[in-house]
């Protein structure tokens, strides 16, 4: 049967802001938000997300959300979405098994609103972009903004489903049964050109719906759509945000992730750090 979200793409947004991305657009990035996560959306906002232009070119940032069954907490989403215009929420539950309906959702709404994107990314939200970094590597890769077949990632091979049945990402036989995933990109972030990203989300109208979100989308759907991955190289890829040599690490780093809530306080002093460093 085929998922009326993943497959068909019978998305509605209770929140769109679907001008969003008027005018010339380098990159749109869909940060993977929870309802109930604001200060972080709110700490991207006051730091990497606050560049939206550089080097000329144009960079537009969105929290793609669901629903969820607080009333108090959809009221402050909708004067954050008011406020901010960086909001779209899907008419599904928000949930971590639901994350492929939101990651396609992030596809859909760039196909219907934003198809004039060079380049889109999905990134997650304990990720901290250096923007700078970012746009002038995109403005570098394609000058011409006519790149085509680009899907760069951290690339993770041989990996496999997890049938401890005690883990948080357990996978019984039923739902894959093979023991070996395709290659698939590493969920912090991955850097699409427009036109893969069109293939993958084309992909999803026949690829059933699988609920880990990096499989299905890099995974499995991009077999299905002849896509091939371009591993990024050793510096591009994520470096942890601990404290001992932030400064040393801002200097290489595409990439920067909180990935422990213990790493969040030096978030503000790594972004402080890429500001002065771009500032030469
Ligand atoms: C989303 O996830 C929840 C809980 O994991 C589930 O109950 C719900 O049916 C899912 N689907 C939709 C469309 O909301
Ligand atoms: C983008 O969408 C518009 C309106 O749906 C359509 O006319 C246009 O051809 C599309 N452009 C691309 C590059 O797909
Ligand atoms: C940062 O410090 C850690 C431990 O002190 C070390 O293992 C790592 O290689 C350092 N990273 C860089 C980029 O210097």
């Amino acid at each position: 049967m085929r998922n009326v979200y993943v497959n068909l793409h019978k998305y509605e947004y209770t929140l769109n802001n679907k001008y969003a991305c008027n005018g010339n657009v380098l990159a749109v990035i869909l940060v993977n938000s929870a309802p109930d996560k604001p200060s972080e959306r709110m700490q991207i906002r006051n730091t990497w997300g606050s560049v939206r232009f550089h080097s000329g070119a144009t960079v537009v940032t969105l929290f793609a959300i669901a629903q969820t069954e607080d009333d108090k907490l959809q009221s402050h989403i909708e004067s954050e979405s008011k406020q901010y215009v960086d909001i779209i929420q899907g008419n599904f539950l928000d949930s971590y098994r639901n994350l492929t309906y939101k990651t396609v959702m992030g596809l859909d709404w760039v196909h219907k609103f934003c198809n004039h994107t060079k380049f889109v990314l999905k990134v997650d939200d304990d990720t901290l972009i250096d923007t700078y970094h970012l746009v002038d590597y995109l403005l570098q890769r394609s000058p011409d903004g006519d790149i085509e077949d680009f899907l760069y990632c951290s690339t993770f091979r041989n990996q496999g489903p997890i049938r401890r049945s005690d883990d948080k990402w357990f996978v019984p036989m039923t739902e894959y049964p093979y023991s070996k995933y395709p290659p698939y990109c590493e969920g912090f972030a991955y850097i699409m050109s427009y036109d893969v990203s069109k293939k993958l989300y084309e992909a999803t109208e026949t690829v059933k719906i699988y609920w880990i979100d990096d499989v299905y989308l890099t995974g499995l759907a991009a077999i299905q759509a002849r896509i091939t991955h371009t591993n990024m190289e050793s510096g591009h890829s994520y470096k942890l945000l601990d404290t001992d040599n932030l400064s040393k690490i801002v200097q290489s780093s595409l990439f920067l992730l909180a990935k422990y809530d213990s790493m969040r306080p030096n978030w503000d002093r790594a972004w402080d750090d890429i500001k002065s460093l771009h500032k030469k």
